[in-house]
């Protein structure tokens, strides 16, 4: 294209600029502070303050941010394409807490419902189901490191509980792990989607598998969104915390560490080692899986097409610039190498002698 004169030129300009705007126009909140994309997504600035402020410590990767995301998989994962798909991410564990939060999976949730029922009670225009994937996504941008997470809103509500059985154990087998998996919703989840999904214990501890030790992280950084989850699962297991072997635990390679058997199991199984191993130190690829296994759980059982793209009211969480490293005094020789087409890659061994984790405070 040629211009004859650079007035003309900056015309062309001018309007392409008019015509974005157009396409990017805001809606003003009624709450005369915000501006979003989309009328929908106006409840959720103070929906975040009061989370980030009642339950988060202020913007933290605390132990309640942990739990909002387990609770986003708990909810979302009760749905079964054997019976018809009904359930998913429809809010029915807090709409039927009772019921489902006694259920075994489930146990500790009953404590997370609580502490976020109120606060759902407080902005009435977010429904449950909303507001459990919501407050998970919101969770994680509080943890360094963490991708910014998908957030859509417009979920249609449970009007029964679900089942009980639709849950993952620590200690049922690969094989019936990514049954269940490829049974969620009408599309399921493949072998390597559950592994992208199991990111999520990067940010995880366990209080209800071994009760005389509660707060016991599955990674050395627990308030980190890194990839240590991957490399550690893979080392030989050499202790267990707590009162020794429990249901669903493996020795871990580090003191204060807790190693779910499923975890242990997903990263040596031929199914799935290739793709675990495939997530050591590539910060990168954990995002970008991560963002599409989260999303899909946190829409089974609803039609993304009926619902409305609200993420940018969570925040773009803080970056990190870190390589893995193994725990001091492990190395390669410490890896139980499962994957068969590509070797375990050479990493430094952190410094110092030997540590124990310290269990995360409530
Ligand atoms: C094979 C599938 C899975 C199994 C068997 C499993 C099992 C467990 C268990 C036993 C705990 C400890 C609960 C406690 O004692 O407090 C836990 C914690 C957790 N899980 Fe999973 N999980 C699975 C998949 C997932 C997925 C897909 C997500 C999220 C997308 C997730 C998120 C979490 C989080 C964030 C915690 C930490 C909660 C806390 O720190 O209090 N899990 N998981
Ligand atoms: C869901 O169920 C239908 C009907 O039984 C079946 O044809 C389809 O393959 C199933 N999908 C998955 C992912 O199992
Ligand atoms: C995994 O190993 C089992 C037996 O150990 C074998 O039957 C199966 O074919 C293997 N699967 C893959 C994908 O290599």
């Amino acid at each position: 294209m040629a211009f004859k004169t650079l007035a003309a030129l900056l015309t062309v300009v001018a309007t392409l600029q008019v015509t974005s705007a157009a396409l990017t126009k805001r809606v003003a909140c009624p709450d005369g502070k915000n501006t979003a994309t989309n009328a929908a997504c106006c409840p959720l600035f103070a929906l975040r303050d009061d989370l980030q402020k009642s339950l988060f410590n202020n913007g933290a990767c605390n132990a309640e941010a942990h739990e909002a995301l387990r609770l986003t998989f708990h909810d979302g994962i009760a749905i079964s394409n054997k019976t018809g798909n009904h359930g998913g991410a429809d809010g029915s564990i807090m709409i039927f807490d009772k019921i489902e939060t006694a259920y075994h999976p489930n146990i500790g949730l009953d404590e997370v419902v609580a502490s976020q029922k109120p606060i759902q009670a407080r902005h009435p225009d977010v429904n449950p189901a909303d507001f459990i994937q919501f407050a998970g996504a919101l969770a994680v941008s509080n943890c360094p490191g963490a991708p910014q997470l998908p957030f859509f809103v417009g979920r249609k509500v449970a009007t029964a509980a679900a089942p009980d059985g639709l849950v993952p154990e620590p200690f049922h087998s690969v094989e019936r792990i990514l049954d269940r998996f490829a049974d969620a919703g009408p599309v399921g989840f493949e072998d390597v989607e559950v592994v992208w999904a199991l990111s999520a214990h990067t940010i995880a501890a366990a209080n209800d598998v071994d009760p005389t030790t509660p707060g016991t992280p599955f990674d050395s950084t627990p308030a980190i969104f890194d990839t240590q989850f991957f490399l550690e699962t893979q080392l030989h297991g050499t202790t267990f915390t707590g009162s020794g072997k429990v249901k669903g635990e493996h020795k871990s390679a580090i003191k204060g560490e807790m190693r779910l058997a499923s975890d242990h199991k997903l990263a040596r199984h031929n199914r799935t080692a290739c793709e675990w191993q495939s997530f050591v130190n590539n910060p990168q690829k954990l995002h970008d899986r991560f963002i599409d296994a989260w999303l899909k759980i946190s829409l089974l059982g609803q039609d993304q097409d009926l619902l409305t793209d609200c993420t940018e009211v969570i925040p773009v969480p803080k970056t990190i610039d870190v390589q893995a490293t193994f725990p001091p005094t492990l190395s390669n020789k410490n890896v139980e190498q499962a994957c068969a087409d590509t070797p375990f890659p050479t990493l430094a061994s952190a410094p110092g002698p030997a540590t124990s984790i310290p269990p995360i405070q409530r």
